[in-house]
């Protein structure tokens, strides 16, 4: 799992290791420039010095050689060499014989390897002769190591520090974090209340900000399912209580006709709770519920030619006149099973509420480079005051209960919520002929 805690910890550490590195690799670059600075010069002098000395005459060409040091002890690294040479390269003396420094007659310094060792030589070339001190090159670097050596341990106890100071400070600052999540796994599922910003840092401020609106969002979704199954469950019992009614005075009816006449009835009330529950599922089913519905292209004109098809046996029993006007494809992005529903609801309604003689007409097109469904009839249709309020749940119109007995007033809705999830709107108006309702469907620009 990623941790913001871990993240940091890993990147600021590793951020201050190699920072102490760096120091102690410039510690040791600038502790050798220095050191050959001040041990050029040493080996400067002391080969002047020396140089001084045998041209003083201490020691004349020809002469024997003076006696050489017999030296059998481990030479100190740090140890300076010095050689003498006549002027034709013969070597005088050597304070370490071991060490076969060449013979140069180029005065200043010099980096020969001898024996695999590297040297530092300073050269002073006199008539006379030639002197030089020498240094071993491995001796400076290891000088300037041990002085970047000692710079690291600090260094490192630094890094350490402030390591466990950040460990510190990142519980800390991310305490709050904690307290938001214990805050949230205290609720029910019934507490949606918002979770308090106060004292919450300003980083975590937005993700607080939309969980809430989130809580808000199901709060509604809630409140809404709650009072939908109150009002289904409240709608159910009608129906069904007619049910029972209906069924005693068949049990109760000895007279053959009325016998008839009550199966009818019960026939019919079965019909409409059947139609009711259809219904209550549609809503339930054409609900926001967060999900996003599957759009597909599909073809608007084809689609009201199906459901003009399938629904024109019921319009011819009504004796109505349903026809489409939907030649030409209208594409558009939609699901296909969700907007069947929404059309046979509008389609439905049409064919309850237009006395028969009426005309139904269908139609699919495209108005300023939008979709649209028409459904128009020539019925009572709806007064502008109550237009907005049919589209209510379990909301029936005057005339619609004078028409038809059967009817749960869920249509409009239905169709309004299948709109609502295409994006797209839903107007009722009178259509043109001044007589009847006309319920226009506009989808969004594909
Ligand atoms: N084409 C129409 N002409 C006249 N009135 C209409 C028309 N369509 C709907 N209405 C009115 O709008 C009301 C609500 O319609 P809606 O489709 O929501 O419910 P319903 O038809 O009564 O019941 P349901 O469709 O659930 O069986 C209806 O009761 C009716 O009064
Ligand atoms: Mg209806």
């Amino acid at each position: 799992m990623r941790s913001i805690r871990r993240t940091l910890l890993i990147w600021i550490l590793g951020a201050l290791s190699l920072g102490a590195l760096l120091v102690a690799l410039v510690t040791y670059l600038v502790t050798l420039e220095e050191m050959n600075e001040v041990f050029d010069g040493d080996l400067r002098n002391v080969a002047e010095a020396v140089a001084s000395y045998h041209h003083a005459g201490h020691h004349e060409e020809g002469e024997a050689p003076l006696e050489q040091p017999v030296r059998t002890d481990v030479p100190d690294e740090t140890e300076i060499v010095t050689l003498t040479w006549t002027a034709r390269g013969q070597r005088v003396y050597s304070s370490d014989p071991r060490v076969n420094l060449p013979f140069t007659t180029i005065e200043g310094l010099s980096r020969p390897v001898v024996a695999g060792e590297e040297w530092i030589v300073y050269s002073s070339v006199r008539p006379a002769g030639v002197a030089q001190a020498a240094q071993r090159v491995a001796s400076r670097k290891e000088m300037a190591g041990e002085s970047a050596g000692k710079v690291f341990p600090p260094l490192i106890g630094l890094v350490l520090l402030i390591g466990a100071l950040l460990v510190f400070a990142l519980r800390r600052g991310l305490q709050p974090l904690d307290a938001a999540a214990r805050d949230i796994a205290r609720r029910s599922a019934g507490s949606l209340e918002a979770i308090t910003t106060d004292d919450a840092p300003a980083e975590i401020v937005p993700l607080v900000n939309s969980i809430n609106g989130l809580m808000q969002r199901l709060g509604i979704a809630f409140t809404a399912q709650r009072r939908f199954l109150a009002d289904a469950a409240h709608e159910l019992r009608t129906p069904i209580t007619a049910l029972r009614l209906q069924l005693q005075l068949l049990e109760r009816t000895t007279d053959d006709g009325e016998r008839q006449r009550a199966l009818a009835e019960l026939h019919s009330g079965v019909d409409r709770s059947q139609r009711l529950v259809q219904q209550l599922l549609q809503v339930a089913r054409s609900e926001q519920d967060g999900e996003a519905t599957k759009m597909a292209p599909l073809d608007l004109a084809a689609l009201v030619r199906a459901q003009v098809a399938a629904m024109s046996v019921k319009a011819e029993q009504s004796g109505l006149d349903l026809g489409a006007d939907a030649l030409v494809p209208v594409p558009a992005m939609g699901d296909e099973p969700r907007l069947g529903v929404l059309l046979e609801n509008l389609i439905e309604n049409a064919l309850r509420y237009t006395p028969a003689g009426g005309i139904v007409d269908v139609s699919a097109g495209i108005e300023d480079g939008r979709p649209v469904i028409r459904v128009a009839d020539n019925g009572p249709g709806i007064p502008e005051a109550d237009r907005e309020r049919m589209f209510e749940r379990f909301h029936r119109g005057e005339t619609a209960q004078s028409q038809s007995r059967d009817g749960s007033g869920l249509g409009l809705a239905i169709v309004k919520a299948i709109a609502e999830r295409h994006r797209a709107t839903v107007e009722l108006r009178t259509p043109v002929s001044g007589r009847g309702l006309e319920v226009r469907i506009r989808f969004p620009r594909p």
